[in-house]
């Protein structure tokens, strides 16, 4: 018997600055946890990493897709996308680095806090990403939850 079973599986694409339907995915996230019962804690953790993962593949990739996966115990986001990647990924995770370029800044993007807010309200965080492949981001939400 798996460990936990698969509740739920999504898979969302992403355009790259596609500023027009930038934060329906998250919004479309947070429909399907809230449609499962899922905790509200855990939804305002989901609906936050969501954003800022889906806002970087906006802003900085050629396109991605985001994948959700919801488990008994856990909630997971995986980020993933072809490119550029992310040549110093501890440096990326500074809070306060950020390569926004100046359409961004003037919309309120590039704080430099997205990927540190991401890390803030996951219990597992992982980025693994090579330049001129891609990236991969994942985020789990821990349900705690009983479950046997
Ligand atoms: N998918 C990605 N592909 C390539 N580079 C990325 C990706 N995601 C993040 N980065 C890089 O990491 C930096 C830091 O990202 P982070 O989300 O922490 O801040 P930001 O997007 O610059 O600003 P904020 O999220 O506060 O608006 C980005 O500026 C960018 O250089
Ligand atoms: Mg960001």
């Amino acid at each position: 018997m798996p460990r936990t079973s698969l509740v739920l599986k999504r898979i969302y694409p992403v355009a790259p600055r596609d500023l027009e339907r930038a934060g329906t995915v998250s919004t479309a996230v947070r429909r399907e946890l809230l449609d499962l019962g899922v905790g509200a804690d855990v939804v305002r953790r989901a609906s936050i990493i969501c954003f800022e993962g889906e806002m970087n593949l906006v802003l900085y990739s050629t396109g991605g897709r985001v994948i959700l996966l919801v488990e008994d115990d856990r909630v997971e986001l995986l980020f993933s996308d072809h490119g550029p990647g992310i040549a110093d990924v501890e440096l990326a995770s500074q809070p306060g680095y950020s390569t926004a370029p100046d359409w961004a800044r003037e919309l309120g993007f590039g704080a430099g806090l997205g990927i540190t807010n991401m890390e803030q309200n996951s219990d597992l965080f992982k980025i693994r990403s090579r330049v001129g492949k891609g990236t991969v981001v994942r985020a789990t939400i821990l349900r705690g939850i009983p479950f046997f």
